[in-house]
């Protein structure tokens, strides 16, 4: 039987839940699977928003949950965009804010992101300026962003925010908790900004992404959104219990979050060793780095052939020499820091 590739490709988790998570799901009764919640007449959404409420120091009604970051993403955009209004996104972002904005016949203008030295840095007076310039209806910080691992340093955070009054302010972090587990910023930004909301996910930290499942907390200022984003009949509630036994596992989370730490550290220097690559800082699970012109597409077919799947991407202007690595298992972070030193000692480069 031929072997399944080693997938780093897609910033899932490849280290899977915490036991307690597959234990929820051996555990789950005919209330879960064939019973709607009640949830709804007790004036909340579910046990999970109740639970996030109470850890991050908010109202519940504060509390979104959806399916994925994806799915607030989209109704963010949806409630808020109409055709012809302007929505900011950073210039190397995910690929899909622009199809999200697309979908609502919205104007999209990016921003600019640079590349420092070690890692990409939000270009704020940049930012600030097209804002001033276009008055956009809804923009879009993701922080780490995806595929460029760098943060929004809080300070600038608040800057920005305190400019950007009259626009919907989305902050993506899908990819918090890989560069530290800090929660008690949400309330107080919640509480200052009421513009604003946090998405968040268990696909990445929590490694959920099968089950689908994101929250997020909003501003007061953006009850629209809460009522559009409301359900009645709730929610996934397997996928809610296992979110529940997930948060009750922080020393788990903990524990494979600082091996991935490690293993970025262990790429950056064997990447950075390369002649012709460059690995930049993140502070997600993944890492973006350059690479030879020249050499991509052979990288590519060797990788492949040697059963390892990462992120090559085309039709992006600054991105089309980089590649972009999943952190993956210990195992797998090692496979592909040998394959990468093999290739580079194969051609010549090294
Ligand atoms: C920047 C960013 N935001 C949001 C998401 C959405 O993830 P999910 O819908 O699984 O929560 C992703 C997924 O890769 C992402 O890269």
């Amino acid at each position: 039987m031929e072997k399944e590739p080693i997938f780093l490709d897609r910033n899932e988790n490849n280290y899977g839940p915490a036991p307690a998570c597959y234990e929820a799901l051996r555990s789950a009764g005919v209330e879960q699977m064939s019973w709607y919640s009640k949830d709804f007449s007790r004036g909340v959404k579910s046990a999970l928003s109740e639970r996030l409420a109470r850890d991050y120091g908010v109202p519940e009604s504060i509390v979104l949950l959806g399916y994925g970051g994806e799915d607030l993403l989209k109704q963010t955009v949806h409630c808020y965009l109409a055709k012809g209004d302007t929505i900011m996104i950073p210039t190397h972002s995910w690929w899909y804010y622009k199809a999200i904005a697309a979908e609502k016949g919205g104007f999209t203008v990016e921003y600019p992101m640079l590349p420092g030295p070690e890692s990409f840095i939000y270009d704020v007076e940049g930012l600030l300026r097209l804002a001033r310039q276009h008055g956009p209806r809804v923009v879009l910080i993701s922080s780490p962003n995806n595929p460029t691992g760098n943060t929004l340093d809080p300070a600038d955070l608040r800057r920005v925010l305190h400019e950007l009054v009259g626009s919907v302010v989305v902050l993506d972090e899908a990819y918090w908790g890989f560069g530290g587990v800090s929660t008690n910023y949400v309330k107080d930004l919640i509480n200052d900004f009421p513009n604003l909301i946090i998405i968040r996910t268990f696909s990445k930290y929590f490694a959920m992404a099968g089950l689908r499942i994101g929250y997020a907390f909003m501003g007061r200022g953006l009850t629209q959104l809460s009522q559009f984003s409301a359900r009645y009949l709730g929610y996934n509630r397997l996928s809610e219990n296992v979110a529940l036994a997930a948060l009750d596992s922080p020393d788990y989370y903990a524990g494979i979050s600082a091996r991935m730490i490690e293993d970025k550290e262990m790429l950056y220097r064997e990447i950075n060793r390369l002649p012709g690559f460059k690995a930049y800082r993140s502070s997600a699970n993944f890492i973006l780095a350059d690479i030879p012109p020249a050499q991509k597409e052979a990288l590519k077919a060797d990788l492949t052939q040697r059963g390892l799947i990462i992120k090559f991407f085309k039709n992006e202007p600054f991105m089309d020499y980089c590649i972009r690595i999943t952190i993956g298992t210990r195992e797998q972070n090692q496979a592909l820091a040998s394959a990468l030193a093999a290739f580079a000692a194969e051609k010549g480069i090294l």
